[in-house]
């Protein structure tokens, strides 16, 4: 166990829209996981650096912003402070949740860009664009709406379709309409800025093709869609006023398209780190200048092509940062059987989870039903089913049990336990291989295998305790007590990147004077020794009842009755 070299490790999970709350989709999907990872990472012993932070420049939030009749800058003050309770509340220990609004971004975008100029990636060209008679104004990206150029979808936004994920120029899409008044718009000319992506298509290529640590459905989708369409050149400049400005000449009053800034905004949260929390200004540079760091993103399968294709092409362009190492993309978790809306309220939001559950509920069901390879499906009865089960009845159980008996029964001493038997050592043995094949699942991003290992050992430690019975045979009582001590112990480290609140806890009740956050490895093999003086142990987690699972599925009975 242990003994892996140390490494650097640069995190990050999608940049949430300011004024989107996150669902449970979006937690199970990619800021769970990539706190798991996270979490484990420092358990390691490995230099982390987390990274998130809100997507302000987004053309979604400067109509969103007229619609609630403010500015965007308004919009986002209100919003942001909401996203990082949520995160904080679920204990995503991002080491930074900072803003694409601030001057750090807007600095890096101008460098960024800069230096993509300086490189012949960046050229002006005309082009044409709509423009809406009765609004008089420009229609980028989400203000206008119309029928996707390559699939015939309608009712789709300007640059992306989110029925076949393609992504065009506004004026490709087929019956526009203004999406403020619904009027047919005009064609203006106007030039704009285009990055000279066809160029980077057999980079990319390269980049990918080593990435066979992908998931599958990832690497198959990046490659075949750089094999068969290859990339276009893109315009990454728009005419409103709010966003880091185009710094290329004559492009006063233009400012840089969302998605070809966003994505810097990794890097930027980086730089906000390490200058206002680290107090190290140039300590980001140690992280994405450095070959050796892995960068791993998290994010949900609606943003796969700009993390694994437009991304490292940036990157590439650029030339002086390292390129994700893995993009870890998830499916999407659906509501009793349907997929989530948030428009028509079909969703299952993560502050009102917040206000009926610990999160370490919420956590536990998230990576239980983690959408790692295919949708899944959050079901109210599920999740009843799975909270009392499996995280109360065999992981909570067999803690509890083990606890009481040694507090109860023992004096709340760790019992000295003389000569170990056969059945005692094999215990011992089945826990530390456990414990191994957790590693490596999580090493290799399987949430939801990991999941299972934690399970396992305690259903293990509960067959064990079974088989000996201290209780009719009290001689038995000090080895195996001591044996599950040990086997509670290893629970309370494994399970932390999952249940930080739950193992923080238990760290009390084994009455450990230790933060969650300094466990590492190494804690796993050391034991609790005899003569250890234990806390009073209380039930860890609380039964999810019946009528609770009722009243929710009632509540959504109602809303699909008003909607259809
Ligand atoms: N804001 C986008 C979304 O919610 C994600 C942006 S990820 C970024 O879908 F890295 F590009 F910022
Ligand atoms: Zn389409």
């Amino acid at each position: 166990m242990g003994g892996c070299a140390l490494g650097k490790y640069l995190i990050t999970a999608a940049l949430p829209y300011s004024y989107a709350p996150r669902h449970f989709g979006h937690l199970a999907g990619a800021y769970l996981p990539a706190d798991i990872y996270a979490r484990f990472r420092r358990l390691l012993g490995d230099h982390v650096v987390f990274v998130c932070g809100t997507d302000e420049n987004a053309s979604s939030i400067v109509l969103e912003a007229m619609k609630q009749k403010m500015t965007p800058k308004e919009l986002c003050d209100k919003y942001y402070p909401i996203q990082k309770e949520v995160f904080e509340k679920l204990g995503i220990s991002f080491n930074i949740f900072s803003r694409t609004s601030k001057p750090v971004h807007y600095e890096v975008v101008r460098e960024f860009y800069n230096r993509l100029w300086e490189k012949g990636y960046i050229y002006p060209r005309e082009i044409k664009q709509w423009w809406c008679p009765k609004d008089k104004m420009v229609l980028p990206d989400r203000f206008v709406k119309g029928t996707c150029p390559r699939c015939g979808a309608e009712d789709q936004y300007g640059d992306v379709c989110e029925v076949c994920g393609s992504w065009y120029e506004s004026f490709e899409i087929h019956e526009p309409k203004c999406t403020l008044c619904g009027t047919r718009p005009e064609i203006v000319k106007k030039v704009h800025f285009f990055l000279k992506l066809s160029s980077l298509t057999k980079e990319v290529l390269e980049y990918v093709k080593d990435k066979k640590h992908w998931r599958k459905a990832t690497y198959n989708k990046t490659v075949s869609w750089l094999e068969k369409e290859g990339l276009r050149d893109k315009d990454i400049t728009r005419d409103y006023e709010w966003g880091p400005p185009a710094p290329f000449p004559n492009s006063e009053n233009q400012v840089i398209y969302n998605w070809a800034e966003n994505l810097l905004g990794y890097i930027s949260a980086t730089r906000d780190w390490a200058e206002n929390i680290l107090m190290q200004k140039e300590a980001w540079k140690e992280f994405w200048m450095d070959k050796e760091t892995k960068l791993y993103c998290f994010i949900g399968k609606d943003n796969l092509f700009f993390h694994t294709i437009l991304f490292p092409a940036l990157l590439i362009a650029h030339g002086e940062y390292v390129l994700p190492y893995n993009v870890v993309v998830n499916e999407f978790v659906n509501l009793e059987g349907e997929k989530i809306s948030t428009s028509r309220g079909w969703v299952i939001w993560l502050h009102d989870l917040l206000d009926d559950h610990d999160p370490d509920i919420i956590r536990y069901y998230a990576a239980a039903i983690a959408p790692e390879t295919k949708d899944t499906d959050f079901k109210w009865q599920d999740f009843a089913e799975k909270i009392n089960n499996e995280l109360i009845g065999t992981l909570g159980n067999f803690i509890h049990r083990v606890l009481t008996f040694i507090y109860q029964r023992l004096g709340g001493v760790i019992p000295n336990p003389g000569e170990l038997s056969e059945k005692d050592k094999e215990m011992l043995e089945e826990c530390c291989r456990i414990v191994e094949a957790f590693r490596e699942r999580v090493e290799a991003c399987e949430f939801r295998e990991g999941l299972k290992e934690i399970l396992r050992l305690a259903q293990e430690g509960n067959r064990y305790l079974n088989e000996k019975s201290p209780w009719k045979d009290l001689r038995e009582a000090p080895r195996t007590l001591y044996v599950l001590a040990q086997v509670v112990h290893a629970l309370t480290v494994i399970m932390s990147p999952y249940l930080p609140f739950t193992s923080q806890r238990l760290l009390d009740y084994l009455n450990i004077d230790k933060n969650v956050e300094e466990l590492r490895w190494s804690d796993v093999e050391k034991t609790l020794m005899p003569g250890h003086r234990i806390k009073e142990p209380k039930p860890l987690f609380k039964k999810i009842d019946e009528e609770y699972v009722a009243k929710k599925m009632k509540g959504l009975e109602e809303l699909k009755k008003n909607l259809h």
